[in-house]
């Protein structure tokens, strides 16, 4: 095991409990502990890494290869080692290098894919491609996973932008999914994408098929209004649909690393081929970052050490992401997929059990709506929540400039308060001024102590714009990277979901009465006992 981990170890006992406020002593850190990249900040004083906590971080990175696998990862090697894939979604985003992988240059395909998406995209939001009622008024994304959660995610990220038609999602398998989005939409003029790498989801197969259905009965040929996304053509072409709307990627873009590509058809029809480019330069700039700063520099490998300290070396089990932007609403519940299934594993590399924990419980919700929430138990519970706060200096509402401010003074107001606390000496002094006094006072002034001390971090940047928004989804993906060479973990695989498939598959005969509970735990018996009944 890399050696720095014991140092930082021993370290972070000689630190622990100090004050974060007493690092700024010197009027020097906020600078020192922060970095930037194309516009963006990011302000890791907050935290009690100090001088030497980043030192020796920065010794953890380099002697987990970190840079030796960058390298590899851009340049196509088979980095994921267990399904024998290279990881390239990079390429996505920078088609215009050239890039030979196995004796190929696979921006070519890269290319001519992105070229007919962008035609496609242009006749329908210019109606040149139309449905049997007239021009396409919705469209609608049916995927799970890494097919829904970025596209979703993303055209409400972007929704100042958004000029095309309406995009609707259906991920779930749960019929009130697809019959709530339904409702109201017009089979006629509603354009159907199935996003599936494997063609094989069940959740995204079954909701396709209830979504033809229900075009069917208005429609004659449903088959002209839907368009598939996949690397599987066999299984595109055998649902019927037309070979000209099928979109393809290889299997070196992994599902949660795919809305650069077709998966992000959705994005394209509501903001535009030149607000889908901006996105992709975006993503491009921070892969330029990433390849080129010093890692003391390097907005991802910082986050990606940050996360370790809290986390590994801390014990800090779950972070908060708290994008103080209401169109990142879904950003939590992306990176919940990116870095939990990524970086959510048991065994390194070589399959030897990790010494250490692998990657943390990511969740969060935006501010201001989740100080109203669950902040009391960020700033008073007993467990220590690492906050991650993202923010834009801008809104894209000038009339509401106002609001913006109030938006942005409460993010800092946040971090300030996480990190100073209240003591109790202060709690005292604020409750005897209400009047209260002895042992009242003093047990109503325990209820106010903030114990403070609580670390976060803050990503600013100018503006949600697709560029910014291609910069953040980059930083976050090459975080994980990061994190997963260090953690020698493979982030590009996901076995960890194919128990519950197959487990749900086998159970379906059994709801349904064609097979019985004999090789069941009495508790799953007596549930499928209970819905039979
Ligand atoms: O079950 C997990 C998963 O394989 C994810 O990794 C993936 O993003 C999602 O399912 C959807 O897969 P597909 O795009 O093949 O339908």
């Amino acid at each position: 095991m890399n050696q720095s981990w014991d140092a930082l170890k021993d370290h972070h006992a000689a630190v622990e409990g100090r004050p974060i406020l007493d690092l700024f002593t010197d009027g020097t850190r906020a600078a020192d502990f922060s970095a930037t990249a194309d516009g963006m900040i990011f302000d890791y004083a907050k935290t009690n890494i100090d001088t030497r906590g980043r030192a020796l971080l920065l010794q953890l990175a380099e002697r987990a290869g970190v840079a030796d696998k960058r390298t590899a990862m851009f340049a196509g090697a088979k980095i994921n080692e267990t399904e024998g894939r290279a990881v390239l979604h990079t390429a996505l985003r920078n088609m215009d290098t050239p890039l030979t992988v196995d004796g190929q240059d696979v921006t070519i395909a890269l290319r001519a894919t992105h070229a007919r998406m962008q035609a496609f995209a242009a006749d329908v939001r210019a109606g040149r491609f139309t449905g049997q009622g007239g021009q396409i008024t919705d469209v609608i994304n049916i995927g799970i996973g890494g097919s829904d959660l970025g596209p979703a995610m993303a055209v409400l990220a972007l929704a100042p932008f958004h000029d095309g038609p309406r995009v609707h999602f259906i991920s779930n398998v749960d019929g009130a999914h697809a019959a709530d989005i339904l409702r109201g939409l017009n089979p006629a003029t509603t354009l159907v994408i199935v996003a599936s790498k494997t063609f094989t989801t069940i959740e995204t197969m079954t909701n396709a098929e209830t979504v033809r259905v229900w075009m069917a009965q208005t429609v004659a040929n449903p088959a002209a209004q839907f368009v598939a996304v996949s690397t599987a053509a066999d299984k595109t072409a055998a649902f019927g649909i037309d070979p000209e709307r099928v979109f393809g990627f290889e299997d070196w873009v992994g599902g949660r690393y795919s809305m650069w590509g077709p998966i992000g058809l959705s994005i394209m029809l509501a903001v535009g081929p030149d607000g889908f480019a901006d996105f992709l330069r975006g993503g491009a700039a921070m892969d330029a970052h990433f390849r080129e700063a010093p890692f003391a520099q390097n907005l991802p490998v910082l986050l990606a050490l940050v996360g370790l300290w809290h986390n590994q070396i801390c014990g800090h089990a779950t972070r908060a992401v708290l994008p103080y932007d209401q169109r990142l609403s879904r950003l939590p519940a992306y990176l919940q997929q990116l870095e939990m299934e990524s970086n959510g594993k048991r065994v390194s590399m070589d399959g030897a059990d990790l010494p250490y924990h692998s990657g943390p419980v990511v969740w969060g919700e935006p501010g201001t709506n989740g100080q109203h929430a669950f902040y009391q138990l960020i700033h008073q519970g007993t467990r220590v929540v690492p906050c991650e706060f993202l923010v834009a200096k801008r809104g894209h509402e000038p009339d509401l400039a106002h609001q913006h401010l109030l938006l942005v003074s409460n993010c800092l107001a946040q971090s300030e308060a996480l990190m100073r606390g209240r003591s109790l000496a202060e709690a005292t002094a604020i409750m005897a001024s209400k009047g209260l006094t002895g042992a009242e006072l003093d047990r109503q002034a325990r209820h106010r102590v903030f114990p403070g001390n609580r670390p976060s971090t803050t990503l600013a940047y100018d503006q949600l714009t697709p560029f910014v928004l291609g910069q953040i989804i980059a930083l976050y993906e090459h975080r994980v990277f990061v994190e997963g060479v260090v953690l020698g973990v493979n982030s590009y695989d996901q076995w960890g979901v194919e128990l519950g498939k197959e487990l749900a598959l086998a159970l379906q005969p059994v709801l349904e009465g064609r097979a019985g509970t004999d090789d069941k735990d009495g508790s799953t018996a007596r549930l499928a006992a209970w819905f039979r009944s």
